[in-house]
């Protein structure tokens, strides 16, 4: 059974996923604003990406015979981004999410909850992947600068990403 701490703490976090499909949503949106189809196309990615983490902790407390609360979801704050500032913020927004689920551990392993310390082992991992993708193409925007070739090639790159389900 989970302690009303820990269920408390997991609705958070349910809405933390949530927060960041909103906001890769977003992102999408943005930038098929700048003519980026690419960029948007793994945004897209990422959003969908997103509700699946939701969706695990929401079954997650399910399974543990806990109550699903779900919070409101702010309004993501994009306004004349460029391709670099959606991945400065990405990588940003991940780091905060890593800081997250680091804190949920903590307090699985100060409550001796094992089944949620094992359960939250999948999203220590993927919070390395998902950081370390940001900073991938932070680093390739880096380098191309201001060259509009290497900027269409970097497109062409993303537009191939596909969703990977969270299982
Ligand atoms: Fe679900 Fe991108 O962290």
């Amino acid at each position: 059974m989970l302690s009303d701490t820990m269920q408390q703490a997991l609705n958070q976090q349910i809405n933390e996923e949530f927060c960041s499909a909103f906001i890769y949503l977003g992102m999408s949106a943005e930038a098929d604003r700048i003519g980026l189809p690419g960029f948007s196309n793994w945004f897209k990615m990422q959003y969908q990406e997103e509700l699946g983490h939701a969706e695990r902790f929401f079954n997650y407390i399910l399974e543990r015979n806990g109550s699903v609360d779900l919070l409101p979801i702010g309004k993501p704050e994009l306004t004349e981004e460029t391709p670099l500032s959606l991945f400065e913020k990405s990588l940003k927004h991940e780091r905060h999410i890593t800081v997250c689920v680091s804190r949920l551990k903590d307090l699985a392993r100060g409550e001796s909850d094992h089944a949620t310390d094992v359960f939250l082992e999948w999203f220590v991992r993927e919070q390395v992947e998902e950081e370390s993708n940001a900073q991938n193409v932070i680093d390739q925007l880096r380098l191309v600068g201001d060259n509009a070739n290497g900027l269409f090639l970097i497109d062409r790159e993303l537009a191939t990403r596909t969703a990977t389900p969270a299982e």
